[in-house]
């Protein structure tokens, strides 16, 4: 089965775990790059206005993807994805999909919000960005993939 998979980090948690699971399951793996960065503490705010509002801001351009499978990743901003990974959603639709996401700890309706422009994941998995960093894993969620 051809997997990616798929982030958007602001701050290197979203991506450490991206890269452990890519790794685990020997997948190709993306990033998504908002056209306008959210650095900073104004980057921070509109990063929550943007997930609030559910905006979908400009993000460079990513090939039409060929996959089986893409496992697609975001941190919780304001118990939402983050606003890139909607725009990504909503441009792509994957064959099969699974979520990913890190937060403080309260995900909120993340993962269903995702699943309404996307579809159905086979399996969804998230850490609190503590875990991340004390060291983590993904034994269960990756059980799930394969
Ligand atoms: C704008 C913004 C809003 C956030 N909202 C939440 C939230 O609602 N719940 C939560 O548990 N964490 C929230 N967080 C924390 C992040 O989800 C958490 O630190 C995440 O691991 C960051 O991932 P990253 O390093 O890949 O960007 C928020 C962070 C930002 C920047």
């Amino acid at each position: 089965m051809k997997t990616l998979v798929i982030f958007y980090s602001r701050t290197g948690t979203t991506r450490k775990v991206a890269k452990a699971i890519s790794k685990a399951l020997k997948s190709d793996i993306k990033e998504i790059f908002p056209k306008r960065e959210f650095k900073g503490f104004f980057g921070f705010f509109r990063g929550g206005f943007e997930a609030v509002m559910r905006k979908t801001p400009k993000i460079k351009p990513l090939k039409k993807l060929e996959y089986d499978l893409v496992v697609i990743g975001s941190p919780v901003w304001a118990g939402n994805m983050a606003s890139p990974v909607r725009t990504f959603l909503t441009k792509q639709k994957p064959k099969k999909v699974a979520f990913f996401a890190t937060s403080g700890g309260d995900i909120g309706k993340t993962f269903s919000e995702m699943q309404k422009i996307s579809k159905k994941p086979i399996a969804i998995f998230n850490l609190k960005t503590t875990q991340v960093k004390k060291g983590f894993t993904i034994t269960p969620f990756i059980k799930k993939l394969k």
